[in-house]
């Protein structure tokens, strides 16, 4: 039977005494890490939120209770009463905070047995994940999980602690809504009341922080659950947390001036970092050109060059045809790499390239002995001579060129890029790379649609100069968009918004709206516009995404409580699962499968 209070107050958490409180009466609760029984002697750690402190119970100075100590089992909730004493010399832990000292116990209370867990709560005991969710509660045990959460915590504080000091104003947003568009397929909510019609819960609170933005309230910021019923990877769940921020009065350079500001003092406040501000600012097309990537991650080199002018008029048909489609031909020098990749080793390189739709990956490998390619004698000495030039080849490099549209040029040169950064061991963890990508484009083409959709989202203003090209030159138009990178990460992103009905209006013409169709999706926002709207931006970070990051973990399922697996499911409570019959019929549902 579990034993109660009955009035014992803990004094405090287990790691909080030192040598300094040698003599003090304390009492400690937590749970049983693991027990040592030396007969007479039973040494127990005990195990709270903050850490371990060793307990001591000594049968010859303990009046009543030590039968009790025998039968304590990992897991245990106990409650200790007793004396901090110094450890014995050769009892001392160099490796424990509280290894100084130990608890000479003199009353307990077993407030709860445990049955034998699934798995130790252990970090160094590795369990698979499926197993660790469905025990989530024992999980979030491990120190690890411990300090994942206690992290996230610290992150969303010291976010909340610079907004409110800076009068940014915490207003919530309706989570029974309609569609937000953010690109994502809607989780949606029958209506009970009104049969037959849904709620959608929110992608994004985008539509509501710009009305509040016309009702006046300049500054707001929530952290806020979006759903997205979207293809899960390790750094997405279909629900996720925002940190959602819109400002009244400002140009982007105002948004990314307050946002240095915010993230200064998060990682001050959680990492006691530094950074440097001004963070850099890169161009979309600028980073697409050295990166292949809009999330560039630029603690390594490894940048792509552009070889499209020298091979264009080649003898290599497969270069010069992609060249004169419109696609363009680039490289990677891989400086010093000759020797780390044999010939096996490229070819996995060239498999690893063909799941980003490359259809091959020529390369040119800088040999003492001289150069070997498979492609080198499709062209001239002077175009060899050229290529060597514009990639810097130099004796021991070895170099990459993939040929094709951009979009496949830049997502697998892009993703090689990471992949020979990791595989050589280029990158330095210890640096935190923060930077942002600004002057996106208001439309990427959508191939699968076969229209232009909104690169970032409807509402997006496009620059000042651009607005016109909405129409004459859609892939032409840059917008007032920016998402800020970390480590290659994108954590957050943001645009200034249309303020202008008109031109808001022109907005989802081009992406394809009718006027009944923009009237049914966003009639309440275009007729919001008309009121009197001030100019205003701002952005969200995906917190998740921020935690695992600073914590670098590698799954964001590691700094959520609860998270669900690729299915979308959730392994400790079986959501999602069938409702009643009745259920369904009170919300006019028919399940038809
Ligand atoms: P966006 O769609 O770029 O912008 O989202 C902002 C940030 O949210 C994070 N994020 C996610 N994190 C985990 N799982 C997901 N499925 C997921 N999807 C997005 C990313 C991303 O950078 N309303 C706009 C913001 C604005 O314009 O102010 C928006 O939602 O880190
Ligand atoms: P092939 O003439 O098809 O044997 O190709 C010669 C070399 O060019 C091989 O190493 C291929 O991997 C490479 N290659 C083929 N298509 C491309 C492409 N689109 N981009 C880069 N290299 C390619």
């Amino acid at each position: 039977m579990s034993e109660f209070l009955q009035g014992w107050k803990r004094t405090d958490y287990c790691t909080n005494f030192s040598v300094d409180n040698v003599g003090n009466e304390v009492t400690l609760m937590g749970w049983v890490q693991t027990r040592r029984d030396l007969g007479a002697l039973i040494f127990v750690d005990l195990r709270d939120r903050t850490g371990i402190m060793q307990v001591v119970f000594d049968e010859s100075l303990m009046e009543t209770d030590f039968a009790k100590a025998e039968k304590l089992r990992s897991e245990f909730v106990i409650a200790v009463q007793g004396e901090i004493v110094r450890r014995d010399d050769e009892t001392v832990n160099e490796n424990l905070p509280t290894g100084l000292i130990e608890v000479s116990v003199k009353r307990l209370k077993v407030l709860s047995k445990s049955k034998t867990p699934p798995f130790e709560i252990d970090d160094d005991k590795a369990v698979r994940e499926e197993k660790r969710l469905k025990y989530r509660y024992l999980d979030l045990r491990r120190p690890t999980m411990q300090n994942n959460m206690m992290v996230r915590s610290k992150i969303s504080a010291a976010a909340r602690e610079y907004l409110t000091d800076n009068g940014f104003l915490d207003i919530e947003t309706p989570m029974l809504t309609k569609s937000t568009p953010e690109g994502a397929r809607d989780y949606l909510v029958p209506s009970r009341v009104h049969g037959g019609s849904f709620y959608a819960l929110p992608q994004s609170p985008q539509t509501m922080k710009q009305l509040l933005m016309m009702s006046g309230f300049d500054k707001y910021f929530q952290i806020v659950k979006c759903f997205r019923d979207e293809d899960l990877r390790a750094d997405r769940q279909p629900e996720f947390t925002q940190i959602d921020i819109e400002m009244s009065f400002v140009d982007v350079d105002d948004i990314i001036a307050a946002n240095e500001g915010l993230m200064a003092h998060v990682f001050k406040k959680v990492m006691d970092i530094d950074i440097e501000l001004p963070l850099k600012r890169i161009p979309f097309k600028e980073a697409m050109d050295r990166y292949g990537s809009d999330k560039p991650d630029t603690r390594f080199d490894l940048e792509l060059v552009n070889v499209s002018d020298i091979v264009e008029n080649s003898g290599f048909k497969v270069f010069s045809s992609v060249v004169k489609n419109g696609g363009s031909v680039r490289a990677i020098n891989a400086k010093g790499c000759v020797d780390k990749f044999a010939r096996r080793q490229i070819d996995a390189l060239v498999d690893f390239v063909k799941i980003y739709g490359a259809k091959g990956m020529a390369w040119i490998s800088m040999k003492e002995e001289g150069m070997q390619s498979p492609i080198t004698k499709f062209f001239s000495e002077e175009d060899i001579n050229s290529l060597l030039e514009r990639t810097g080849a130099e004796t021991g490099d070895l170099i990459f060129f993939v040929g094709d549209t951009d979009k496949v040029v830049f997502d697998s040169l892009g993703n090689l890029r990471l992949k020979l950064a990791e595989t050589l061991g280029l990158i330095d963890e210890s640096v935190f790379d923060l930077l942002w990508v600004v002057d996106f484009p208001v439309f990427e083409y959508s191939e699968e649609e076969k229209r232009y959709t909104a690169m970032h989202h409807p509402f997006t203003s496009p620059k000042d100069e651009d607005v016109d090209k909405l129409e004459t030159d859609p892939a032409g138009a840059y917008a007032k968009a920016y998402d800020i990178v970390l480590n290659g990460n994108e954590i957050g992103g943001g645009s200034i918004r249309i303020h202008d009905t008109k031109i808001q209006k022109r907005m989802l013409h081009a992406l394809g709206f009718s006027d009944e169709e923009a009237q049914e999706n966003f009639g309440f926002l275009l007729e919001a516009l008309k009121y009197g709207t001030p100019p205003h931006g701002g952005i969200a970070y995906g917190l998740d995404r921020l935690a695992m990051l600073l914590l670098g973990c590698s799954s964001i399922r590691d700094v959520i409580a609860f998270p669900k697996v690729q299915n979308a499911s959730d392994p400790l409570t079986n959501a999602p699962s069938k409702v009643s019959a009745k259920q369904l019929l009170e919300l006019s549902l028919k399940v038809t499968e």
